[in-house]
C-alpha cells in the first residue's frame, strides 16, 4: 500500500509555525491539498509522532510554502527530525517563518484537527496568500523531479462549470 501511495505524484511543501514558546518549527509535507474556496480552507496531514505537533495546535498560525525546483535541499533539510532546523536569526521572531523563493505562501490559522490514524489531519483557514509562481518541485516514488507539460497539454480552466466532452 505504501508503494501504491507513492505512485501518486505530488508537489512538495514546507509548513512552518511556532511552538507556544515561540520556537520556530518547519516540516516537509506532501500531503497538502486544497479543500474549499468559500470559506478558504486547506489541509495537510502531520504524523502524530512529530516533534513539531504543538506548533500546529488549533488556533495557532502556520504557513504553507509550495516549493520550487530549486528547493530540493530545503525539502530534505526540513524532513529531518531535529530541534534546530532554523538558523538563530529566526529565534524570537513573530509569525510562521518564511521560506524564501517559494511558488506561494499560504498563511493560515488552524481551524480544526481530525483524527487520521497515525496522522492528524490539520485543517487550516487561509488568512493571507502570496503567489510568485515558477517551476514546482515534484515528488513521486520517493524521488524528486520536475513537472513537464505534455506537448499538447490542455489548459483546464473553469472545470467546475465544464459541461462538454473531454475527448
Ligand atoms: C517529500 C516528503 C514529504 C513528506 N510529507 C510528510 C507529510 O505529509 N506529513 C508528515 O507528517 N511528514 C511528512 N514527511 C516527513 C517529515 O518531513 C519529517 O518526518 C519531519 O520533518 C520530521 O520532523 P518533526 O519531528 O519536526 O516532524 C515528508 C518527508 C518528505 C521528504
Amino acid at each position: 500500500m505504501r508503494d501504491a501511495f507513492g505512485l501518486f505524484a505530488t508537489g512538495v511543501t514546507i509548513v512552518t509555525g511556532r511552538k507556544p514558546n515561540g520556537e520556530p518549527a518547519g516540516v516537509t509535507v506532501n500531503s497538502f491539498t486544497s479543500v474549499s474556496l468559500t470559506p478558504p480552507l486547506l489541509l495537510w496531514c502531520l504524523q502524530n509522532a512529530s516533534t513539531s505537533l504543538d506548533a500546529f495546535a488549533v488556533g495557532l498560525e502556520f504557513a504553507v510554502h509550495v516549493l520550487s525546483l530549486d528547493h530540493e535541499d530545503e525539502a530534505m533539510h526540513f524532513a529531518r527530525r531535529a530541534a534546530d532546523k532554523f538558523p538563530a536569526r529566526f529565534a524570537g521572531g513573530a509569525g510562521p517563518p518564511r521560506i524564501d523563493g517559494a511558488l506561494c505562501r499560504l498563511e493560515c490559522v488552524v481551524e480544526a484537527h481530525h483524527a487520521g490514524g497515525d496522522h492528524t489531519i490539520v485543517l487550516g483557514r487561509v488568512i493571507r496568500c502570496e503567489s510568485a509562481g515558477g517551476a514546482p518541485l515534484v515528488f513521486q516514488e520517493g524521488v524528486f523531479g520536475r513537472f513537464t507539460a505534455l506537448p499538447r497539454g490542455r489548459h483546464v480552466e473553469a472545470w467546475e462549470t465544464f459541461n462538454g466532452d473531454w475527448f
